[in-house]
């Protein structure tokens, strides 16, 4: 297993490239269900997630080639003829569930290994079954499996989210692409990365109304499969987000490219209140951080609010604060396991219940650490960038899962950080 080790260094200066986001690319490449051709897509980044859902549509048939063009990934579900997601690959990535709805969909016909728990909270996919039931789909849950069928087809209906899900309105909105007549999501996620699901399928012959907005209406084509062009993958607003806590908490002016300013509205709000200024184009940012670090309160939220994926790093970052940061999280019930982490390299974190209070202004000290879900991964390498001596952490399998070559761009700044084996 591999870990990453980390010795401060003084500052960090020069360009870090983002890369396409992750939480884009899973449903865009579910979304290949739907297409009729081979489907061309660029932008999406070298992570694991990637390859395991990339995998799973493989073993269901569908011919994926990410070697042939490095810069292009195609995926041709045109031979693609099972339509069971197995316990194997699904235990790995949750987002596995994304397959369900155009699987359902275009063959009337999914099953998908229940994904189980989850480190960061039970993380339930009722919404998901209720709505696809909402459509006419018979949903049973056999032996670990969801089955769900629809021999005749998915029906446009009105779906009413009792909560805001990412995945759960991707799914559904990759159903409804299909379906017969019109489907209406009220309370829809409005993330970016939804977004761009909803304007690709509104190019290639589904229309959608209400794009970016909390309620959608999806047309269906009552099951004609899609003509879907070559696209670009968005970029990572959360990668983009942990990179300027990088700049922030180790107080060095970097320069992010390849990034959308436009999706990180509340990250550079709280970043700008705790001291740092930005110089923004099209497609950069330029942070200019502050020495020093104001505290913050924070709530997590669906988007546009301060995203639960940033809510770890800004963690570590007020850590460094000069006074008493609050950080609430309202999404998921258990996301605060970096907390014991840091805690152990010296931070004054209390918890209570999903409230952390801060002490900032304590000197972190390197030691060993184990990475716990994605984003805490993350907390603890910013932790590791300012604390002395040497950070090992361990597990970052769980790192690998969504930063694409996290070490060598740190290392392109100047950071002292190299993977080892344990
Ligand atoms: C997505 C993101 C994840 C991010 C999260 C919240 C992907 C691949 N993952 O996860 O990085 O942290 O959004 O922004 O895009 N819920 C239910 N029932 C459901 C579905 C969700 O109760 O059927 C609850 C969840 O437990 C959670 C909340 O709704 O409390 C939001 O979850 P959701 O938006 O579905 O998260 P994901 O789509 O899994």
């Amino acid at each position: 297993m591999d870990y990453l080790q980390i010795n401060r260094v003084n500052s960090l200066n020069g360009k870090i490239k983002i890369s396409g986001a992750k939480n884009a690319s899973l449903p865009l490449i579910a979304m290949t269900i739907l297409a009729k051709n081979s489907v061309k897509i660029k932008n999406l980044p070298h992570v694991a997630d990637i390859n395991t859902l990339l995998k799973l549509l493989s073993n269901l048939g569908a011919e994926c080639d990410r070697k042939s063009n490095p810069e292009i990934t195609t995926v041709d579900t045109s031979s693609l003829t099972q339509t069971k997601a197995t316990y194997d690959i699904v235990k790995t990535m949750r987002a596995s569930i994304l397959v369900l709805g155009p699987i359902l969909a275009r063959f009337g016909h999914c099953e998908v290994s229940l994904p189980g728990g989850c480190a960061i909270g039970q993380r339930p996919i009722d919404l998901h079954l209720k709505a696809l039931e909402q459509m006419g789909a018979t949903i049973d849950i056999k032996a670990g499996y969801i089955v769900a069928t629809a021999p005749d087809g998915l029906k446009g209906c009105q779906i009413i989210f009792d909560k805001i899900t990412v995945t759960g309105t991707a799914n559904i909105v990759m159903a409804a692409a299909l379906a017969n007549g019109n489907t209406t999501i009220t309370n829809a996620a409005r993330e970016p990365e939804v977004v761009q699901l909803c304007e690709i399928l509104n190019n290639s012959g589904v229309k959608i109304d209400g794009i970016g907005t909390a309620v959608l209406t999806v047309h269906g084509t009552s099951g004609k499969l899609l003509d879907i062009n070559e696209f670009s993958v968005i970029p990572d607003r959360i990668e983009a987000g942990t990179y300027l806590c990088v700049a922030a908490i180790s107080k060095s002016e970097l320069i992010l490219t390849d990034v959308d300013a436009k999706h990180l509205g509340a990250v550079l709000s709280k970043l700008e209140e705790m001291g740092s200024t930005f110089t923004i184009t099209d497609d950069t940012i330029t942070i200019h951080p502050s020495d020093i670090i104001k505290p913050v309160k924070i709530v997590t939220q669906e988007y546009p609010g301060f995203p639960t994926d940033m809510q770890a790093q800004f963690l570590a970052l007020s850590t460094q604060a000069s006074g008493t940061s609050i950080i609430e999280e309202r999404l998921f019930e258990n996301r605060f396991m970096h907390v014991s982490e840091l805690q152990r390299m010296g931070a004054d974190i209390s918890l209570n219940g999903h409230v952390a209070t801060v002490n900032g202004g304590t000197k972190l000290s390197g030691t060993d650490v184990m990475a716990t879900d994605l984003r805490a991964s993350s907390a603890l390498v910013l932790a590791g960038l300012i604390a002395d001596g040497t950070t090992d952490v361990h597990r970052i399998y769980h790192l690998d899962r969504g930063y694409d070559s996290l070490e060598e761009k740190l290392q392109n700044v100047g950071a002292d950080i190299v993977r080892l084996k344990e």
